[in-house]
């Protein structure tokens, strides 16, 4: 069975980009964990547990719980990242989330000549994402995913899934969600 990692990035409370990636889960089955981002403590790397984490990572000692979100994310067979469109981007704790994520000797290394090389066995990642407006581009958000995925994670196969206009006066939300899922 599948291993599935559902990265929830979804900060309102009747998030519908959260119900997209519900349908997604269900659709995917396997055996799914979840990391909230809502939860406290995930705030930026500091200087001083910036320094810590260098040290631990040149002494090859990942036992500190501020390697948990690597090693979940390394150990994946599949991962979800759910993350509503936020000033042409997604909410921030996302971008804390890869900060966190990004360790050398878990989720990737550097080849002799400096070339990262993905350390994690994800086969595929989803970027679920929902948009007030309509046709702006996906560049910094799911396209920085999907650029730091495959160059640094190894994960070559991307998926964006996401529904637009939300927010527009007369449009039916309701209508468009639907669609969403149904294309799911
Ligand atoms: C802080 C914030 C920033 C947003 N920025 C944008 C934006 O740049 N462009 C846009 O079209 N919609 C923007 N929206 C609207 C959301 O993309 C839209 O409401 C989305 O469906 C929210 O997803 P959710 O229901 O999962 O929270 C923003 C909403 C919030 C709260």
């Amino acid at each position: 069975m599948d291993k599935v990692l559902f990265v929830d990035s979804c900060i309102r409370s009747d998030s519908r980009t959260k119900r997209l990636a519900a349908k997604l889960l269900e659709r995917i089955g396997g055996s799914v964990s979840s990391i909230d981002l809502k939860e406290p403590g995930v705030v930026p790397l500091s200087r001083i547990e910036l320094e810590k984490r260098e040290s631990l990572i040149a002494s090859r000692d990942y036992s500190d719980p501020m390697f948990d979100y690597a090693k979940a994310f390394a150990a994946a067979d599949v991962i979800v990242i759910a993350a509503p469109y936020w000033d042409l981007s997604f909410p921030s704790v996302l971008k804390v989330f890869i900060e966190r994520t990004a360790v050398r000797g878990i989720t990737f290394t550097y080849t002799d000549d400096g070339v990262p090389v993905g350390l994690t066995r994800a086969k595929k990642l989803y970027y679920v994402t929902t948009m007030g407006a309509e046709g702006l581009p996906y560049d910094f958000g799911f396209g920085y995913v999907k650029a730091i995925s495959s160059m640094y994670f190894g994960i070559r196969d991307t998926e964006l899934i996401t529904a637009e206009g939300l927010d527009l006066d007369g449009n039916d939300t309701e209508k468009i969600l639907s669609a969403a899922e149904k294309k799911i």
